[in-house]
């Protein structure tokens, strides 16, 4: 046993890599034993009304539900045919469905929904969208109280403000109310007397009983939640996996998000996924969470020097002078034996638990169970948070040092006075940390690195299914058949967006802020949409194509900068009607984008396919491409080794997705600095889809003639056998690695020959133990020893001859980590020093910095107006070896 369970940990380390059967393998033959026991406890609600507010009939949201108008509902206040229904003023990009967000219902005086129910508890939903509703219900008027039964559920709730600070386009708030008589109510009154209130939409589900008593931490306590306690949902993740939707929730229509954004600091740990059927719920009923909150988790390294050191630790932005319930999910996945994974648990620097060990509970590997721990979280100076945090008890001496949290709910319960209401959340509170009261997900950015901005990362994916591209082009070819489209407005394309076997993925939307949002943390429905821009809105948007706008251009067309909704900086590609390569890239990326939803990959906004144009609109990337970050633009702050590394991470982690996270394998195929952009908070995307396949099959059918990609990034092997694979971005990103690194240009002509391509020359060092030696100047002394031996090693794989003998991106990614571990432990015992500040006087003029000035860089183009370079090669690396070869460089936009 103890070999077998050595065997399964050493696989761990190649998280996606083939090891992964082998552990399936291994534990469908130990879940053999274990009782078949899971349909013991499917839930169906006897009760699940989902109500549009301010509307009549019944019409259905992006995911297929139907929501039914309040205008002759038996539940609606009985005034309700004299109460103002209204339209929103605009669609914000990043609502996941018009319904039931585009209508509301306006109260002026207080009314009451009354759903009549029988007894027991129930999810209550309401969705808040703020907009202008007509000139007479502005957005910042809406400030009201929303109570239940007796319970106060918000109050002086400004939905503007809470939107604002939070990024978030609309809101969503879910409570659990236990109804005892036959009558849920749901009173909405404004707290202005020249204001008003309002709502978009009602949910009302009947849930089993999830909640009993749990300890109170810090006190030698048990805590009783009664059944008149009223809770409300604050967060919900599913640890180490992806968002899953409400439709996929085993009936509770609950929405679990991707939990990365919480965590604090850079201690992410790795995820894993079991990724088999060989959960067995056994003392926990099936609805408690879904199949993909247990097989997923996050751990910690397989270091046990690091894991001793660190804890790895979620953030929660909160309301002071309420009591919490923290819930945890665990499933263990490798360890079979009582102590090898033993930790504390700490909620708010307070032990809720110590040698915590899932096997020491009784439960079987793939039994899940879960903990309740509650905590009074009383008023203090600054901003309220809540920590949860795991660290290995190594005073139990467990046979690995190691912690596991495979789900996290954490719920608001009502204070003695019936209250659940916090104040509204200020922006300024928010910039560092996000999201108080934000009801279900409110994101606090947390990580250190970026601690300074608001969060980046949302949840809005949902890759849908292959129908979806079907459906898009049937609707373009609708669309370009009619010669008038007024009788549609602009807006949601009537695409089926949920499906099958669709993934959802975290990933960032833009707000009307133009902000990196959260929009979507407060969704009930992450969702995948294009939306359709007329030819007006996108000449508006760029000031009818103004050439001082142009943020860069190549073979497809240029990029502008663009603002839409009053103020979103978008960034709009305008295909060249000439450019007749241009019109399959443009299919594709509308394919490849509209289906791929990630926080390390540039979304889609919408396109415009009016006039014969092609126009892709995209989110604007203030801090545009890696490369003028690393070399190139002296007018910009050089990066830390940290922020490099953080940057590589987050674009292994696009790249890992694009290979495995969709239904089909996606080859990006033009892996380069300039293609991975960065936002306001540095965070990094994976850009242009322009040139992706789906492969590797699709290769064999459609064998390219034509090489597609960028000099100097090039893998050998697929240039001489015309092959393409995923190792061929794997080699690509090795070279992006070194780039990164020696701050230089992947081919560099001006240099004596063996230094022209980064890849051998780097290589010859890296082989010969002296990499430190060609590294970028700004970074000598920065570097751990063992964090720059890692990182080459990686880089060094990534360009192996052959494509097998490369690893996956997921081994890439953990290499990466690991090298970022390491070097935030020895910055944190002082060994190095990371910091910016002496690189910063290097370069005295980074204040006045114009971004748009790095933007100007053309693939096909010689022209190079980038300012600031030092280098007159740097464009030659995009030299393409096919003069059929048409892309748009790099937009920054993309
Ligand atoms: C709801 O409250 C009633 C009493 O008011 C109680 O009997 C029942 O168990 C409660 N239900 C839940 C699910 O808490
Ligand atoms: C919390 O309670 C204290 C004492 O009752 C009060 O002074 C404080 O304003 C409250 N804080 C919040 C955020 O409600
Ligand atoms: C981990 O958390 C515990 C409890 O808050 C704290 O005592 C300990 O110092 C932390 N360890 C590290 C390495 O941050
Ligand atoms: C919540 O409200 C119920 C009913 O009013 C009350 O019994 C309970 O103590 C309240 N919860 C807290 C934490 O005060």
């Amino acid at each position: 046993m103890f070999l077998l369970s050595k065997m399964r940990r050493s696989t761990v380390r190649g998280l996606s890599g083939t090891g992964w059967g082998m552990i399936a393998l291994f534990l469908g033959v130990l879940s053999l034993g274990a009782a078949q026991n899971n349909t013991n406890s499917s839930f169906i609600p006897k009760v699940a009304i989902l109500m549009n507010c301010g509307s009549q009939g019944s019409k259905s949201d992006a995911m297929g539900r139907s929501w039914v108008g309040d205008e002759e509902s038996k539940y609606a206040p009985p005034t309700v045919a004299n109460l103002v229904s209204a339209a929103a003023s605009s669609q914000d990009p990043s609502l996941p469905s018009p319904v039931p967000y585009m209508t509301a219902r306006i109260f002026t005086a207080p009314a009451t929904y009354s759903f009549v129910v029988s007894p027991g508890r129930y999810w209550l939903r309401l969705h808040f969208y703020p907009s202008d509703y007509t000139q007479s219900y502005p957005r910042s008027d809406a400030i009201f109280t929303v109570a239940s039964n007796g319970y106060t559920l918000l109050h002086n709730f400004s939905t503007s403000q809470t939107a604002d600070a939070l990024t978030q386009a609309y809101l969503i708030r879910e409570f659990s109310v236990n109804v005892s008589n036959d009558h849920l109510n749901v009173t909405f009154s404004q707290d202005r007397k020249s204001g008003y209130a309002f709502v978009n939409g009602i949910e009302v589900v009947s849930m089993p009983d999830l909640f009993n008593s749990a300890p109170l931490v810090g006190a030698d306590a048990q805590f009783s939640i009664s059944s008149s306690t009223v809770l409300q949902t604050m967060y919900r993740l599913n640890v180490g996996g992806q968002a899953i939707q409400p439709i996929k929730d085993s009936n509770l229509s609950r929405t679990w998000y991707d939990d990365t954004p919480y965590i604090y600091g850079a201690a992410y740990g790795i995820t894993g996924d079991n990724g088999t059927n060989d959960l067995v719920y056994g003392s926990i009923p099936q609805y408690m969470a879904p199949v993909d909150v247990y097989t997923t988790y996050r751990s910690m390294t397989p270091d046990p020097t690091v894991n001793s050191n660190f804890n790895l630790t979620w953030m929660f932005y909160v309301d002071a002078n309420f009591t919490y319930l923290a819930r945890l999910h665990f499933c263990e996945w490798i360890y079979t034996l009582p102590n090898q994974r033993a930790f504390n648990i700490y909620i708010n620097n307070q032990t809720a638990e110590t040698a915590f060990d899932v096997i020491g509970t009784g439960a079987n590997l793939g039994n899940p169970i879960y903990k309740d721990y509650a905590i009074y979280v009383p008023a203090q100076e600054g901003d309220p948070y809540l920590f949860v945090a795991l660290q290995p008890d190594v005073a139990v001496k467990p046979q690995y040092y190691d912690a596991i949290l495979n789900g996290l709910e954490l719920f608001k319960l009502n204070d003695s006075a019936g209250n659940l209401a916090g104040p509204n959340p200020v922006a300024s509170i928010v910039d560092n940390s996000q999201g108080p009261d934000s009801g279900v997900n409110a994101s606090p950015s947390s990580h250190s690195s970026s601690s300074k901005g608001p969060v980046i990362g949302g949840v809005a994916g949902g890759v849908a299914v292959l129908g979806l591209i079907l459906a898009l082009f049937c609707f373009i070819h609708r669309r370009r058949g009619r010669s008038s489209d007024g009788d549609k407005p602009s807006g949601w394309l009537p695409l089926p967006l949920y499906g099958g076997n669709s993934h959802t993925m975290g990933s960032k939307v833009s707000t009307a802020s133009g902000k990196s949002g959260t929009g979507s943390y407060v969704s009930s429905a992450p969702s995948s949409f294009c939306r359709h821009f007329t030819f007006a809105e996108i000449q508006e948007a760029t000031k009818n194509f103004d050439e001082s706008r142009i943020l860069g251009v190549g073979g497809f067309g240029k990029v502008y900068e663009g603002e839409v909704d009053g103020g979103t900086k978008v960034a709009v590609k305008r295909g060249n009607p000439l450019a007749e390569q241009g019109i399959h890239e443009f299919q594709t990326e509308i394919e490849m984008l509209s289906k791929l939803r990630h926080r390390h990959l540039v979304s889609l906004i919408g396109y415009c396919e009016e006039n014969c144009e092609m126009i892709l609109v995209y989110d604007y990337m203030a801090k545009g491409p890696l490369r003028g970050h690393i070399y190139g633009n002296s007018n910009l702050i050089p990066l830390s080794w940290k922020q490099r590394l953080e940057i590589c991470i987050g674009a292994a982690r696009g790249l890992h997705y694009l290979h495995t996270g969709a239904a089909q394998t996606i080859i990006h195929r033009d892996v380069k600095t300039t293609n991975i952009l960065l936002d306001e908070n540095l965070v990094a995307k994976v850009s242009d889809f322009g040139l992706s396949k789906t492969g590797p099959t699709l290769d064999h059918t459609h064998v390219s003639t034509v090489v597609k990609g960028s000099f100097g990034y090039l893998d050998p092997e697929y240039y001489r056998r015309q092959q393409l694979t995923e190792k061929s971005d794997v080699y690509s990103f090795g070279v992006v690695l070194f780039e990164v690194l020696c701050a230089r240009p992947a081919i560099n002509p001006s240099l004596p020959r063996e230094q022209v391509s980064i890849a051998e020359w780097a290589l010859h060092y890296q082989r010969k133990g002296m990499l430190e030696q060609i590294i970028d100047p700004l970074l000598k002394g920065k570097i751990n020893p063992e964090s720059l031996k890692k990182y080459g090693e990686a880089a060094e794989k990534c360009l192996a001859e052959q494509g097998v003998d490369r690893p996956a991106m997921g081994d890439v990614l953990w290499n990466l980590e690991f090298a970022l571990q390491l070097q935030e432990t020895a910055m944190e015992n002082k060994l190095v020093d990371d910091s910016t500040t002496d690189l910063i006087q290097m370069s005295p003029d980074y204040s006045h910095v114009n971004n748009s000035a790095t933007y100007a860089v053309g693939d096909n183009s010689t022209s190079t107006s980038t300012a600031g370079h030092s280098l007159a090669s740097v464009d030659l690396d995009d030299v393409t070896p096919s003069a059929v070869f048409s892309q748009l460089v790099n937009p920054q936009g993309r």
